[in-house]
């Protein structure tokens, strides 16, 4: 018995000076989340300067150096605010071009940073329509010097895992054609900053292994919620670089749907079209409020932790979606945040899954974002040595998928509808999200928006009762 014991205790630590070596192997010289500016020379290729002038259009209520939470560096600050105008607009140009009735549903916070990996390698006017449309020519000169530093900064801030209780990940990779030579720097900068390493691929002979290679690359990082994001033709053999994102979410609310609560209620996709949808049922203090000048009432349900939350958004009777959604600003989705306050509300909230893929290029195109996605005229010098390829972005896929049930959200598909007593009181404040509304997740230290969409049609999305 003895022996054994000392035998496993050996082996032990053998395995443990084996893992510190592998570990200390991999350890990258300096940790992202520790360094201060000057220990990492994060220089892209170009950087751009903001021409500082215009202050006064961004000086919202929230641009107040007094409103940024305690322990924040001001500059992250500024960076988590960016993401958040770009999310407003994406989401406002994303809904407007789909029916009105149509789920929608992708992570702002993914779309900016892959192209932010992007952004390292491009300069002149690609670089600037990047800076324009994802937000970031209204921060401070100081702060875009060192986009990239702080953009890191933010996502250690993110992604910190305090409690085991939720689950937020993010991971970036890059993958390359094998026989090109890619800038070292950029490579440097890439792995340092954004944690991405270039994995060599041989787009040119293989592209459909390698786009297999990274959609599982992909399924693997997201708990299989993602698989093809890159479709079928995604790749040819003119494929030179793919840089990824990926973010994954799992919480449990803080306080639990009761599952017997849990029964059929009609959901009114418009006004006079409706459907039975198993319909969640609870009564607790939740932060809410009520905007009547907008027409909408907002709800916030935190999952266990507290530090990442659920936002409905759920417009007055009669109040189309589409209408709050044309009217929305990053300011004004700022204020109702800020309204929310300590109540008691009896929520109904259906229990539904939502998937949506589309192409970005469109959108962005529209949004500004015209050289990137242009042969003749996009410029990103910096991502190939030599720099004398001249490469474009041809596509840009995005994938996203939420899962909400009693549990939380993303747990385990288990169904039962079945009727329980409720008692209903008549000056009850009620939030019954009977008709389409709009949903954000977001991390609240730092108020970034990370996945955001739309819930219009829970019709189409709950197949069927079980019986
Ligand atoms: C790589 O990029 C850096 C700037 O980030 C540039 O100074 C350098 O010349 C490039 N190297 C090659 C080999 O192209
Ligand atoms: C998309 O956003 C841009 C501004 O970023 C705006 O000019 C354009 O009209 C929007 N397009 C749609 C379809 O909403
Ligand atoms: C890139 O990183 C490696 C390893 O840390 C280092 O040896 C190399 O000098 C760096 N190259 C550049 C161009 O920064
Ligand atoms: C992802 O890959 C790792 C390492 O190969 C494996 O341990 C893990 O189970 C995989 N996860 C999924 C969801 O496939
Ligand atoms: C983890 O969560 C619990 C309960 O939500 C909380 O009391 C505790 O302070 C959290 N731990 C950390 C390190 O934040």
């Amino acid at each position: 018995m003895e022996t054994v014991y000392r035998k496993m205790q050996l082996l032990l630590l053998l395995l443990t000076c084996l893992w510190s070596h592998v570990a200390s192997q991999h350890r990258l010289a300096v940790d992202i989340c520790t360094a201060k500016p000057k220990d990492i020379p994060v220089n892209p290729i170009c950087i751009y300067r903001n021409p500082e002038k215009k202050p006064q259009e961004d000086a919202g209520p929230g641009s107040d150096p007094e409103t940024i939470p305690a322990s924040t560096n001001p500059r992250v600050w500024e960076l988590s605010k960016a993401n958040s105008r770009f999310a407003v607009n994406f989401y406002k140009n994303l809904t407007s071009s789909r029916n009105t009735i149509e789920n929608v549903f992708m992570s702002p916070i993914s779309i900016s940073t892959a192209f932010a990996m992007t952004k390292l390698g491009a300069c002149g006017n690609t670089l600037q329509q990047l800076m324009t449309v994802f937000k970031f020519d209204s921060i401070s000169a100081k702060t875009s010097d060192q986009i990239h530093f702080f953009f890191a900064k933010l996502n250690c801030r993110l992604y910190k895992k305090i409690n085991k209780s939720a689950e937020l990940i993010s991971a970036n990779r890059l993958f390359g054609e094998k026989s090109l030579v890619f800038n070292e720097t950029y490579q440097n900068i890439s792995e340092v900053v954004y944690g991405a390493k270039l994995w060599p691929l041989n787009f040119k002979e293989k592209p459909e292994s390698s786009r297999a290679t990274i959609n599982n690359w992909v399924a693997n990082k997201t708990e299989n919620l993602i698989k093809e994001v890159i479709p079928e033709g995604g790749i040819d053999q003119n494929t030179v670089l793919v840089l990824v994102n990926t973010i994954y979410f799992k919480g449990n609310w803080k306080s639990k749907f009761p599952i017997e609560n849990t029964q059929m209620e009609p959901f009114f996709r418009t006004p006079s079209d409706s459907c039975l949808v198993p319909t969640m049922y609870l009564e607790n203090f939740f932060r809410y409020a009520n905007i009547p000048s907008s027409q909408v009432q907002v709800l916030e349900l935190p999952y266990k932790g507290d530090d990442i939350t659920m936002v409905l958004i759920l417009p007055f009777e009669g109040k189309p979606l589409a209408q709050v959604e044309q009217e929305l600003t990053a300011d004004k989705l700022e204020g109702w945040l800020n309204a929310l306050k300590t109540a008691n509300p009896a929520v109904h909230l259906p229990r539904f899954k939502i998937d949506d893929s589309f192409s970005l290029k469109e959108k962005l195109q529209q949004m500004g974002l015209k050289d990137l996605f242009d042969h003749g005229h996009a410029s990103l010098p910096g991502m190939i040595a030599g720099s004398q390829a001249d490469l474009y972005v041809s596509e840009a896929f995005h994938k996203a998928s939420l899962e909400v049930n009693e549990e939380g959200s993303e747990a385990s598909a288990a169904t039962a509808v079945m009727a329980t007593f409720r008692s209903f009181r008549r000056d009850r404040l009620v939030f019954r999200a009977d008709r389409p509304f709009m949903v954000l997740i977001r991390e609240v230290s730092i108020n970034s928006i990370l996945f955001m969409g739309r819930v219009a049609d829970v019709c189409s999305l709950n197949p069927s009762v079980e019986e």
